[in-house]
């Protein structure tokens, strides 16, 4: 390395962190939202046939435009939100990170804006970042929904090129009611804004809640992002989607993307898991269980709770939640310090790993004390 060089980094990346919640080796992983289920052995075999019957054609690029796989994912949404969106409007890339960064790509832009309402997923700032967008967030109400008035407002007065919306949101949790997305999408395209759900976590939410796939049929500047990262246990394949209301978006994201993004073995792992969605609905269906039980509990022993539809809870309230959380990560239990001050979030374990987290709450907020308590 000299010592005189100087790479000549972007004025706006030099001394910036990369992203990254800590990833320890502790007994109870409850800090990035993943699912805590291995993968079923027969899955797990079935990725593993499927992998070396795609090793034996690597020599050649993979299907660019993925199409077996987005034939799959349009088949899945339909039984699982009951609509019918063609393989056309369907696009996937290396998760839902990916996805949205190609939809930065395509519509936002030097001189565009992005808006959302925090608190939210922190990586949108990245992604405007990364693509010169413009960035602006609006406060979530107090029970953390989206003040309709506020954002169908600031839609017409800044006319964004994108609005994002997170439901169930990350960090809290909660979805936005059905009537909202509806009024700030009818809103955004007043003003020829698209408008993006990331729904990252939809499978994990309450019987009766509605998808915003539901909405694409009636909202042409509708995109709704999904990910086999939460529901399919599949973090480490990487695999996001998304489900355009107008195919000329599927189109505009094929020109961003990077030559062959999705690697014949990504590609392949994934078409496996869709294959077995019905087996690993029955985890979803276990951590939903698991979910509700753990927000009951932290209620029942005094602890405010944000309503949750995705697989982890906002929690709190503390006076000192880094204390907490060192308290229980001394116990072996790795949560995540995030969302507004005095608020901690935990992903829904496994039965098991869960209890943990019980206990070592009890005991770091000395709540194990007081009569009554188990
Ligand atoms: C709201 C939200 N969107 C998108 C993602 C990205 O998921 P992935 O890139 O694994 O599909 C996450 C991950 O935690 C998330 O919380």
């Amino acid at each position: 390395m000299s010592a005189d060089f100087v790479p000549p980094i972007r004025a706006d990346l030099v001394g910036v962190a990369s992203y990254g919640a800590p990833q320890l080796d502790v007994p109870a992983r409850l800090n990035v939202n993943e699912n805590p289920f291995s993968l079923p052995a027969e899955i797990a075999d079935a990725m593993g046939a499927a992998v070396a019957e795609a090793a034996r054609g690597l020599n050649r690029y993979p299907d660019r435009d993925a199409e077996g796989l987005r034939q799959a994912l349009a088949d899945y949404i339909a039984v699982e939100s009951g609509c019918q969106v063609p393989m056309g409007q369907v696009w996937a890339a290396n998760g839902s990170n990916e996805v949205m960064h190609q939809l930065f790509l395509a519509f936002g832009g030097p001189g565009r804006l992005a808006i959302t309402f925090d608190p939210t997923y922190s990586m949108y700032p990245e992604y405007a970042r990364d693509t010169f967008t413009d960035y602006e967030t609006y406060r979530r109400t107090a029970d953390f929904g989206v003040d309709v008035p506020t954002a169908v407002d600031a839609i017409a007065l800044r006319r964004p090129s994108m609005v994002l919306l997170t439901s169930p949101n990350n960090p809290t949790g909660t979805a936005l009611p059905h009537d909202d997305v509806r009024a700030i999408a009818a809103a955004a395209l007043a003003v020829g804004t698209m408008i993006v759900v990331d729904e990252a976590y939809a499978e994990f939410r309450h019987d009766g809640v509605p998808s915003a796939v539901s909405l694409l049929a009636e909202f042409p500047n509708l995109v709704v992002t999904r990910t086999m990262s939460k529901a399919f246990a599949l973090a480490g394949a990487r695999l996001g989607y998304a489900l355009a209301a107008d195919p000329r978006v599927v189109e505009t994201l094929k020109v961003v993307r990077l030559p062959y993004h999705l690697s014949a073995v990504t590609q392949a792992v994934a078409l496996t898991a869709l294959q077995h969605a019905e087996v690993l609905q029955a985890q979803v269906d276990l951590l939903r269980r698991e979910r509700d039980g753990l927000a009951a509990w932290l209620t029942d022993n005094g602890f405010t709770v944000a309503p949750s539809d995705a697989n982890f809870i906002l929690f709190g309230m503390f006076e000192d939640r880094a204390a907490v959380w060192n308290g229980l990560l001394e116990r072996g239990v790795l949560i995540r310090q995030t969302g507004p001050d005095g608020w901690l979030r935990v992903s829904v374990g496994t039965p098991e790993e869960n209890d943990m987290f019980r206990r070592a709450l009890l005991e770091t907020t000395g709540a194990d004390d007081q009569e009554g308590r188990t």
